[in-house]
């Protein structure tokens, strides 16, 4: 088979940019190693930047997001006891759609199939060759045989585990890493949210976290020991301790009910540099992770492929290569800057051992920012999205 990009991995990241290119008539595949329904059963984050919505809207795929998606002018910090907002639309001008990760997931694979797009489920790529020359080989088992696809550029968004970033050469790749000794248990729950907002609670017992997937569907975290055994974790004793590490007026408010999903998810920061290695493109989760305190991963992801689909269509459609050289420059800006906001919302919200001091600074900083109209500006700036500038705005 041949195409112009061979596109590793059909999560959001590779989807939406079939998506973008598809509709600009550039070719490509999707490879994707699981089936469509397992894809569509991965349950993540759920906040969206108004740049990533904008995306979906230039994507086409933004009709039930609109439909069904939550605006949010603001978040809660709670902490002390006490529950603060984060105003987004007063101090930055802007808001956050609350959609679930599992449905844009839908959409993209819907508006995908519905067009006609090759998307091959169950395709694992194992090995992506010569993407120093201009005719680069994606190599991958489908149906028990080993194909080929020929193209001009491989698009490795195959998430953290894939086999796109452990292609690079070893030589020209980077990779910077900070484990948390902690992960996030996650509940999902039809009961309706106990907040109106999403809330972060730095609480002495550990971080919690209120989200919701809509009026009726709550989406819970807490913060566990990295090692904690999910199984070990009955219902009744999740919501016991997420009530206690909530302030009383929120704890009061909710509603509990059947857990509908529950998990375990260890915390990373991880930046890979650069992102490109001849022709061959790293984005979303394959070259970066945040942990999920402010939601970034998407929208990060989001943002790589903004650039890397409009530095392709730029190569095909003008002659133009500029956009596609400065691929990796531009987006690790952007990288940076959220590993560095989700790092500092964990930092902040997180318990760190039995570190007494540490906890008070951390009540402090809460404080701060949520009392100051500059500390509220620096986090609402961060949490809605940093501006796209020049060509990618
Ligand atoms: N061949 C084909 N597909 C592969 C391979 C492979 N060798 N390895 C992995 N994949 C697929 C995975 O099955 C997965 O569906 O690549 C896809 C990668 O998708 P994601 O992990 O969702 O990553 P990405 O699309 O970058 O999305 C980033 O998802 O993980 C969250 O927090 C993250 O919200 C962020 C978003
Ligand atoms: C979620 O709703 O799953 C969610 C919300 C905010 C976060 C992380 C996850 O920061």
């Amino acid at each position: 088979m041949r195409t112009q990009v061979a596109i590793i991995g059909g999560g959001p990241a590779g989807l939406l940019l079939s998506q973008l290119l598809s509709l600009q008539g550039v070719d490509c595949v999707v490879l994707e190693r699981r089936s469509r329904a397992y894809v569509e059963g991965r349950i993540r984050a759920g906040v969206l930047e108004q740049g990533t919505a904008d995306l979906l809207t230039q994507a086409n795929v933004d009709e039930r997001m609109k439909r069904e998606g939550l605006v949010h002018d603001g978040f809660g910090l709670a902490f002390d006891g006490r529950s603060e907002r984060i105003h987004l639309k007063k101090f930055a001008g802007g808001s956050v759609i609350v959609y679930g990760q599992t449905e844009l997931t839908k959409d993209l694979n819907d508006a995908r199939l519905a067009a006609g797009g090759k998307i091959i489920f169950e395709a694992e790529c194992v090995s992506i060759d010569d993407f120093d020359t201009a005719a680069p080989e994606v190599v991958y088992k489908h149906e028990g045989e080993t194909r080929t696809i020929q193209c001009d550029f491989v698009a490795g968004c195959d998430g953290y585990h894939g086999v796109a970033r452990k292609s690079a050469p070893q030589n020209a790749i980077r990779e910077f890493e900070r484990i948390y000794p902690f992960g996030w248990l996650g509940v999902l729950s039809e009961t309706p949210p106990a907040t109106e907002e999403v809330t972060y609670a730095n609480h002495s017992r550990g971080f919690a976290l209120c989200s919701m997937r809509s009026l009726t569907r709550s989406r819970y975290y807490i913060q566990v020991p990295s090692d904690d055994d999910v199984g070990a974790w009955s219902d009744d004793a999740f919501w016991d301790e997420l009530r206690r590490r909530l302030p009383n007026a929120i704890a009061e408010r909710m509603v509990t009910g059947p857990s509908i999903e529950k998990s375990i998810a260890p915390l990373r920061s991880f930046v890979a540099e650069p992102l490109r290695f001849g022709a061959l493109f790293l984005a979303g989760d394959a070259a970066h992770i945040v942990p999920p305190t402010g939601a970034k991963g998407l929208n990060l992801a989001a943002a790589d492929v903004r650039v890397l689909a409009r530095g392709l269509i730029a190569h095909y459609l003008e002659g133009e290569s500029d956009l596609l050289d400065r691929y990796s420059d531009v987006c690790l800006d952007r990288i940076w800057k959220a590993e560095r906001f989700s790092w500092w919302l964990t930092t902040v919200t997180h318990r760190f051992g039995e570190d007494e001091f540490g906890h008070r600074i951390q009540l402090a900083e809460l404080d701060y920012v949520t009392g100051s109209d500059a500390g509220q500006t620096t986090v609402a700036e961060n949490y809605i999205g940093l501006p796209f500038e020049g060509p990618f705005a």
